[in-house]
Order: structure tokens, then C-alpha cells, then sequence
């Protein structure tokens, strides 16, 4: 929605006008996938698809919340911040409310318009976004100094103990971190970063979602992440490592004897995955995007093969993407089990790609993919209205 429109919706709703505009991003992953959590670097970037907060400080006991397309207001209650883990929309700005009142911090009582265009479900990450835009909200109406890090790391904190998922922190780092144009390339295990610029010349990135319907991603999330835990367990009774991100591939091949099933393929995606991590970045830095392209596909394969978390949906997608002579590579992003994929295209061919992609899919899968048009921005922005 346009910003005029979502003032005008704030009047609607409240009978004022608002005062600030906060944001966050959604973000895509270039490669990393399912990592973060084991220690690993990613390299996530910020999107234009983001979760806007269109504010009003009004000093009351309660957060209103509204929402583009939900009918009626949600109040949290400032003294009562704790109880609202059961609510299907707001548990996240409850959340971060929460925590943020755990660590001292006065939450001022303020009304809010969520006007947020990460598409829910989509694996763009909209629930970090959703955190990462409130924790600024409540912490500009709060009067405090912040740091952004810091807020992403509270933003994930309330996703895993209020939310209930036990997520990385790349989205919500991602989300409140990431840079125009560039994507982040980011150390899991200690926080530190480094921005590349994402340059590919005559190509860029199409997003497409693959429109599976949302189904338990949450729960088979959190099965992953005791599955990798599982593998470090053992690993740990001979090999003195913290995290699977510590171990090369050479290392890996020496203990692999120690895992079998599934815990052996996850973490085998995971240590390969890392290695990618470092390939693809030397490679976009030297501007070799034809190998850039074949990590991706690589990336894809080993989430599909290995750590079992792409699906007929992403597999189709990301194979008829593939086909096309003027893409370099394609791959699920995300947790997976539906979502996106990303694709390096040519950008003079991204017409015809989206067209001859689209209709394929929607003849083997029986219903449509959207691709949308993106770019890579700044993560938070405040603006006084
Ligand atoms: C979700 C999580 C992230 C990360 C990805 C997989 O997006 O929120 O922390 O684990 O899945 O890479």
C-alpha cells in the first residue's frame, strides 16, 4: 500500500493522524540455508518486501494494534504483557514487547498500523520483520537508545520463547541489519559481519513463491535443529568442536563413522553448506557467476537430498528455473517446505522466465507460482511523519 494510503487507513482506524513510520525488511538468502543455528555464516540481504509501522505515541496502557486486511484492533495491555502467547495475530509484537519491558525498558502506550508486505508463509521471513519493526517502534516511543544488533537478537529471543519457534538469528539480523545492495555475510557463531555488494551485472535475482500451503513448518523446523544437535553430541565424544560449522569437510569425513540415518545426511548438508557459504562468496567477489550459479543448484540439491526440506513444490520450481538457458541457478530459501526460491537470470530474459516458469509449474502442480519484483534495501528506517 502506498504511504498516503496507509496514513489515510491509520485515520480510518484510530481518528489521528500517525507520527512515525518504522520499518524492517523481509529478506532472501543468497546461500547458508539451514545453518545459522549450527554456528555457520549466511548471507542473507535485506528486500523492499517489508513490515511497515505507521505510529502514534499516545502515553495510554495499552499497544492497539491494526492490521492492512484483518478487520478490527488488537490492544495489548502494558501491564499484562506476558499473556498473550496463545493470540494467532500479535503474539510477535507481544513478544518482543515483553522482553523488551524484561530488559527495563518503559513500553510507552502507542496505537499502530501494521502495513506489512512480506507475504505471510512465504519463507521472506514477514515474523522478522514483524519483530524487528515493533522492537524500534516501542524502543523510539520509549525514548531509549538502541542497537540494532542487539534488537535482532531480542527480536529472535521472542520468536523462540514466546512464539515458540527455535529459529536462527539470520532472519532477524537480516531483517534489521541488511544494507542496499548488498547482502550480509555473517558469522552465526560470533556476530560479526561483512557487507558485499551483490553485484551480477547483466543478471539478477527473481523471487518466485511456490504458493504450497503453510503446513507444521514450525515443528519440522525444531525436529531439524534436534536432529543437527543430535550429530554434534556424538561428534563431541572425539572431537573437541562447539558447533558443526566448525568442522571442514576433510574433518568430517574422519567422524562421519560416528552418525548414521538422518542424523548423518543433516549433518553432512550442514558442513558442506558452510563450505558453499565460503565458495560462493570468493566467487561473487570475483564476479564468477557461473559458479555462483552451480553453489546454488548445489545448495539446492543438498537440501533436497540431504537435510530433506524442500518438497515436490521448491523441487519443480527451482528445476524448471534450472532449465532455462539464461539462468545460472536456482534454489530453495528459507526454512523450506514451501516458500520461495531464488533464481540468478539474465535480466533481459526475467520476462520471458517469469512467463515459461509460471506456466510450467502451474501445469505440474496444478495451481499458480508468483514471482515478485524485488530489490535489496536498508534494513530498519525511521521516519518522523
Ligand atoms: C528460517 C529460520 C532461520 C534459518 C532458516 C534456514 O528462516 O528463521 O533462522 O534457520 O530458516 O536457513
Amino acid at each position: 500500500m502506498e504511504k498516503v494510503q496507509a496514513i489515510q487507513a491509520f485515520e480510518n482506524v484510530f481518528g489521528t493522524k500517525p507520527d512515525g513510520l518504522f520499518t524492517a525488511a523481509g529478506r532472501i538468502n543468497v546461500i547458508g540455508e539451514h545453518v545459522d543455528y549450527c554456528g555457520g555464516k549466511v548471507f542473507p540481504a535485506a528486500l523492499n518486501l517489508r513490515c511497515n509501522v505507521y505510529g502514534k505515541k499516545t502515553g495510554a496502557d495499552v499497544i492497539r494494534m491494526a492490521f492492512t486486511g484483518i478487520e478490527g484492533i488488537v490492544e495489548l495491555k502494558i501491564n499484562d504483557l506476558n499473556n498473550y502467547r496463545a493470540l494467532k495475530i500479535g503474539n510477535y509484537q507481544a513478544g518482543v514487547a515483553y522482553f523488551l519491558q524484561e530488559k527495563g525498558i518503559d513500553i510507552v502506550g502507542c496505537d499502530l498500523y501494521y502495513d506489512c508486505t512480506v507475504p505471510f508463509g512465504s519463507g521472506l521471513s514477514s515474523s522478522a520483520a514483524i519483530e524487528v519493526a515493533t522492537a524500534v517502534t516501542l524502543c523510539e516511543y520509549a525514548g531509549v537508545p538502541y542497537d540494532k544488533t542487539e534488537l535482532a537478537l531480542l527480536s529472535q529471543k521472542a520468536e523462540n520463547q514466546y512464539a515458540g519457534v527455535n529459529c536462527g538469528i539470520m532472519d532477524q539480523f537480516a531483517s534489521a541489519m541488511g544494507k542496499k545492495d548488498c547482502a550480509v555475510l555473517l558469522d552465526c557463531a560470533t556476530l560479526q559481519y561483512e557487507y558485499v555488494p551483490l553485484q551480477l551485472r547483466d543478471y539478477c535475482l527473481v523471487v518466485a513463491n511456490c504458493n504450497k500451503p503453510h503446513n507444521l513448518v514450525e515443528s519440522k523446523y525444531n525436529v531439524r535443529r534436534q536432529e543437527v544437535e543430535t550429530a554434534l553430541k556424538a561428534i563431541q565424544t572425539v572431537k573437541n568442536v562447539s558447533c558443526l560449522a566448525e568442522l571442514s569437510p576433510k574433518d568430517f569425513a574422519e567422524v562421519k563413522y560416528l552418525l548414521s540415518g538422518v542424523v548423518a545426511k543433516r549433518a553432512e548438508h550442514v558442513v558442506m553448506e558452510c563450505d558453499r557459504v565460503n565458495r560462493a562468496v570468493e566467487a561473487l567477489k570475483a564476479g564468477d557467476l557461473l559458479e555462483l550459479g552451480r553453489l546454488l543448484n548445489e545448495s539446492h540439491y543438498s537440501l533436497r537430498d540431504l537435510y530433506e526440506v524442500t518438497g515436490k513444490e521448491l523441487d519443480t520450481l527451482s528445476a524448471l528455473a534450472r532449465k532455462e538457458t539464461d539462468c545460472l541457478g536456482s534454489r530453495m530459501i528459507g526454512a523450506g517446505f514451501g516458500g520461495c526460491t531464488i533464481s540468478i537470470v539474465k535480466k533481459t530474459a526475467v520476462d520471458g522466465f517469469i512467463r515459461r516458469v509460471g506456466t510450467a509449474y502451474l501445469e505440474a502442480i496444478g495451481y499458480k507460482a508468483s514471482f515478485y519484483e524485488t530489490s535489496i534495501e536498508d534494513g530498519i528506517t525511521v521516519e518522523s511523519l
